[in-house]
């Protein structure tokens, strides 16, 4: 009698257990929303499409929005929320205030997918969505996104603080912020490829060009002819708000170029010409690689995409389905 009841007992905590685990462990899939919304990749895709036409930069913020969301407690569109009594807003952490930008294009889409499905997909899952969106409609590759996350209740500006690199940071810092997150450095080299389109103003890159790391003299990685003209786009006390081309060969376009204008010393941040100039660092030959063959680019680019995009994500119960992706239900 005790022995078959702790016998049932032990069943019942295994299956819990199993039961809990699986919960916890639920696997992001790329038919999350099939029955429930079957139609969201090409809402998203329409709305992106739209944006693109008065907006040739807009894919480039969209998709920086996915890797600053999923670097700060994993893929849960904590960026997205607005400050609130509870809610202290990564928007305004150091790498994104005064830079990150698409919001409006988000709330554009939420309104979108939830005309057509409410209250089912998650604001999460709209950033990945609008990432691969934002790609391929570029000339880069497209992919089957996998989805199921849910939304924070939560945001962590500190959080941001210390989690996204800083292009001002080395090699070696920025490779031990994409480890903490479980990236290697073949994913640091492919997704700093989405570097092959938007902009950057110069008060992140301006050292590089009058005063690097204190010598008076620019940043001698720097391609000569490159830097003349970066001088013209960001004079010494212009302002620092300025914007320049990330890929100075093919501005909007989402290609390898990238590799190629580092191996001539037209990386723009120096976090970017560090992949390539950085003696015997691993990338390097990583970066050749990416540099020779645009399709190795590609593919490697959509392994890296998905495995950014299963950064910690909220699934099952946790976590919440946002109505309003700038704040949190009933607030
Ligand atoms: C490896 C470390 C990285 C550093 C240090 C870095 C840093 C930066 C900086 C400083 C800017 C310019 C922001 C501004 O001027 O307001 C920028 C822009 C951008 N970043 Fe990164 N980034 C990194 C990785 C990534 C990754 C992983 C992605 C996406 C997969 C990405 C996508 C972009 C895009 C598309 C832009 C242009 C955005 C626009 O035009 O609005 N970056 N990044
Ligand atoms: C996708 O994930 C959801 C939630 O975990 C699950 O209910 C569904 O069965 C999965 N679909 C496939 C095809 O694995
Ligand atoms: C899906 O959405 C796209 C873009 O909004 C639209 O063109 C298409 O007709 C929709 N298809 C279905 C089956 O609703
Ligand atoms: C953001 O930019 C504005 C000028 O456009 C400036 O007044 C403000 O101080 C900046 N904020 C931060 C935190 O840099
Ligand atoms: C994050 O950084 C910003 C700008 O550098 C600063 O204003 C803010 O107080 C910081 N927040 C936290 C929580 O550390
Ligand atoms: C990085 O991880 C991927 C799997 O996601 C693996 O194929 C690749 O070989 C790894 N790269 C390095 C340099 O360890
Ligand atoms: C900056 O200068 C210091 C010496 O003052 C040197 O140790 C360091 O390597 C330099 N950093 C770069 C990125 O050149
Ligand atoms: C920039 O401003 C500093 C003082 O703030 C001045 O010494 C310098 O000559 C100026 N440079 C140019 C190119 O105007
Ligand atoms: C500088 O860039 C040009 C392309 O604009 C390239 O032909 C040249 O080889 C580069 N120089 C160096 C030293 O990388």
């Amino acid at each position: 009698m005790k022995l078959s009841f702790s016998f049932s007992l032990a069943v019942m905590i295994t299956v819990l257990s199993v039961f809990l685990l699986h919960e916890s462990n639920a696997q992001l899939n790329s038919t999350f929303y099939s029955n429930t919304c079957p139609n969201v990749s090409s809402i998203v895709r329409g709305v992106v499409q739209q944006a693109l036409q008065s907006d040739p930069r807009i894919g480039a913020s969209l998709i920086r929005l996915h890797f600053h969301d999923c670097f700060v407690d994993g893929c849960d569109a904590s960026i997205l929320l607005d400050n609130s009594g509870t809610i202290q807003s990564e928007k305004d952490a150091g790498p994104n205030t005064n830079s990150t930008r698409g919001f409006g294009v988000v709330d554009n889409i939420k309104t979108a997918v939830e005309n057509s499905c409410s209250g089912v997909v998650s604001c999460a899952d709209i950033l990945a969505l609008a990432a691969e969106s934002s790609v391929s409609l570029s000339g880069g590759p497209s992919w089957s996104v996998l989805l199921g996350r849910r939304d924070s209740r939560t945001a962590n500006q500190g959080g941001a603080n210390t989690s996204i690199p800083s292009p001002f940071e080395g090699l070696s810092s920025i490779t031990s912020k994409f480890s903490a997150v479980g990236l290697n450095i073949t994913d640091l080299v492919a997704l700093s490829g989405a570097h092959t389109f938007g902009r950057a103003q110069c008060r992140l890159f301006s050292n590089r060009l009058y005063n690097f790391n204190n010598t008076n003299n620019p940043d001698p990685t720097l391609n000569s002819t490159y830097l003349t003209t970066l001088r013209q786009t960001c004079p010494q006390n212009g302002s620092g708000f300025a914007l320049a081309n990330l890929d100075p060969t093919t501005v909007d376009t989402f290609d390898n170029n990238y590799f190629s204008n580092l191996q001539n010393n037209q990386g723009l941040l120096q976090s970017d010409q560090e992949l390539f100039s950085t003696n015997g660092a691993a990338t390097v030959s990583i970066v050749n690689t990416f540099s020779s063959s645009q399709s190795a680019f590609f593919q490697n680019f959509v392994a890296s995409m998905i495995n950014m995009g299963n950064i910690s994500p909220l699934t099952g119960s946790n976590g919440e389905i946002r109505s309003d992706c700038k704040k949190v239900n009933g607030s």
